[in-house]
């Protein structure tokens, strides 16, 4: 008994102490506390100040125009400029902001997060106060989005580090919309944010503390006690039930057993048909017995960013008590070699009753999302699904850093995915899909393979898993190999691992509701 409850409280503290916390507080008020002694304004034109920047101007002399030309600072370069001593105030950083265009949504979340990394880059804690007056957009919901932006950046995976990265920032944003803001902010899209730093916490966690069951114990953990969300996990007694051969096959050679993780979240009207969105879980990719060459397989422990992303989306739906009907199914396994892994030649059973012949053990996102996406049809019914995946080097060759590869079955609507990538801040390009992808992976001696003769890998990839999605049920193919892993840091996040996919799934939850 006394072991027993240890083992409990051990278990426990591994859960929560998981968790990173983001020390970031906003603050929105409509006049400036007359103690701010570190500013942020914008300027868009350095030779016409106006709002808060005049009044610094005016404060100190003129100082602040004059520091402003000996640095040569032009506001359409989008230049950032540090400033000390204007007037009665310590620390100025002025942003330079390109007056011909209207900031919208992602564009403002973008300058959060240059504010985050600029203010954090001169002292670890930050205290400042955000002048909005200098912007120029459509709406007075500006403040939020610096906010969200701010959030989203201001994140370290540090646990394993012995001197923390980040400090704490106490940021107040001075708008003459002050509640609105707030309330946006604090019921909305804060939620996101964590639900982004939750999926980065788990891609950016080792292999050796990141297995099936564990990503199952610590998501669940996270949704204790939150409204409408029901967690339900197949172990591998279900998925010999359901005949999920290609996810058990996946993780056999693994000591840690899969998983798959089901959250169902029941926002919306009692009946109405679900979203599903499906991730890839692989909680190490060493390629199996096809196994991967030595070069940057650690970031392997990063292949289950579909699941993270989409345990992340869930999270801020649920949080944010949007009103909609969302599954979301993160199918989990180890990719591992060993003397029972299945073997290139091996032929595997679905769920779906059809057979796929293993080329390559390596292509075997693709295998756990089969077994995982048909369930999700068979059980749930949804009216539209989306799978998410760090599915193939190919994808990331074709698009870089900036765009996620996107597939459906028509231009149309991959136009309207497309779309739901400009409003998140997250962007996807559409890749083909067209039947000869689905003529190469036909196999000789079972239905189909797992990977074609080569060329186009993301359509091939993609082409399996479509095998396993009803042609007239909407889809969405998301292949994120390229984009969740990034080397160097951009406006929103540090580099490593993005939590790519949280802000774009939100988004099309929003528009799909
Ligand atoms: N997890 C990898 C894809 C990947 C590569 C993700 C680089 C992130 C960065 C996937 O399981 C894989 O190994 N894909 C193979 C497929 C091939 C064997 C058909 C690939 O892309 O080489
Ligand atoms: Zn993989
Ligand atoms: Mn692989």
């Amino acid at each position: 008994m006394k072991t027993l409850s240890l083992i409990f409280i051990a278990s426990a503290l591994l859960v929560t102490s998981f968790i990173s916390l983001a020390n970031a507080s906003f603050s929105f008020v409509e006049t400036a506390q007359d103690d701010a002694n570190k500013v942020v304004v914008f300027v868009s034109d350095a030779a016409a100040l106006s709002g808060q920047a005049l009044q610094l101007n005016q404060q100190s002399d003129g100082r602040f125009a004059a520091l402003l030309e000996l640095n040569e600072f032009t506001p359409s370069s989008q230049g950032i400029l540090h400033l000390q001593m204007v007037g009665e105030v310590d620390d100025v950083l002025v942003i330079g902001i390109d007056s011909d265009k209207a900031l919208d949504g992602p564009a403002l979340q973008n300058l959060g997060g240059k504010i985050a990394a600029s203010l954090s880059s001169t002292s670890k804690d930050v205290e400042a106060s955000v002048f909005v007056d200098g912007l120029s957009s459509d709406s007075s919901i500006t403040a939020a989005h610096l906010a969200y932006g701010y959030h989203l950046r201001h994140y370290s995976f540090d646990k394993y580090q012995s001197k923390k990265q980040e400090g704490e920032s106490n940021i107040t944003f001075v708008t003459p919309s002050a509640n609105e803001n707030e309330n946006l902010y604090a019921n909305d899209l804060k939620f996101i944010a964590q639900g982004v730093h939750l999926a980065r916490d788990l891609a950016s966690e080792p292999g050796k503390s990141m297995y099936p069951q564990l990503f199952v114990d610590t998501v669940s953990a996270l949704f204790k006690g939150v409204d409408n969300v029901k967690i339900d996990v197949l172990d591998v007694k279900d998925m010999e039930k359901y005949n999920m051969g290609a996810l058990m096959g996946v993780g056999k050679g693994s000591i840690h057993e899969p998983r798959m993780l089901v959250i169902e979240y029941t926002g919306g009207k009692r009946g109405d048909a679900p979203i599903a969105l499906a991730g890839k879980g692989i909680t190490f990719d060493t390629g199996g017995i096809s196994i991967k060459p030595n070069t940057n397989m650690w970031m392997m422990k990063a292949d289950l960013s579909g699941a993270a992303a989409v345990a992340g989306t869930m999270h801020a739906l649920a949080q944010r008590g949007e009103n909609v009907n969302v599954i979301g199914l993160m199918p989990l396994a180890e990719n591992m070699p060993a003397e029972d892994a299945i073997r290139p030649g091996d032929v595997l059973q679905t769920m779906q009753g059809t057979t796929i012949e293993i080329i390559s053990t390596d292509a075997e996102g693709r295998l756990i999302l089969a077994d995982a996406v048909y369930y999700a049809q068979d059980k749930y019914k949804p009216k539209m699904l989306l799978n998410i995946a760090t599915l193939t080097g190919s994808a990331a060759r074709a698009l870089g850093d900036e765009y996620a590869a996107l597939v459906t079955r028509n231009m149309p609507y991959s136009l309207q995915m497309m779309e739901v990538g400009e409003k998140s801040g997250e962007h996807v390009w559409p890749l083909p899909l067209h039947e000869n992808h689905f003529e190469q992976i036909k196999s000789d001696i079972a239905d189909i393979k797992n990977s074609g003769a080569g060329n186009p890998g993301a359509s091939i990839g993609a082409a399996v898993i479509g095998t396993f999605v009803a042609d007239d049920l909407p889809w969405v193919h998301l292949d994120i190999a390229g984009v969740d892993w990034l080397s160097s840091s951009i406006d929103v996040a540090p580099k490593g691992s993005q939590g790519w996919g949280v802000r774009y799934m939100d988004q099309l939850v929003r528009d799909n509701k």
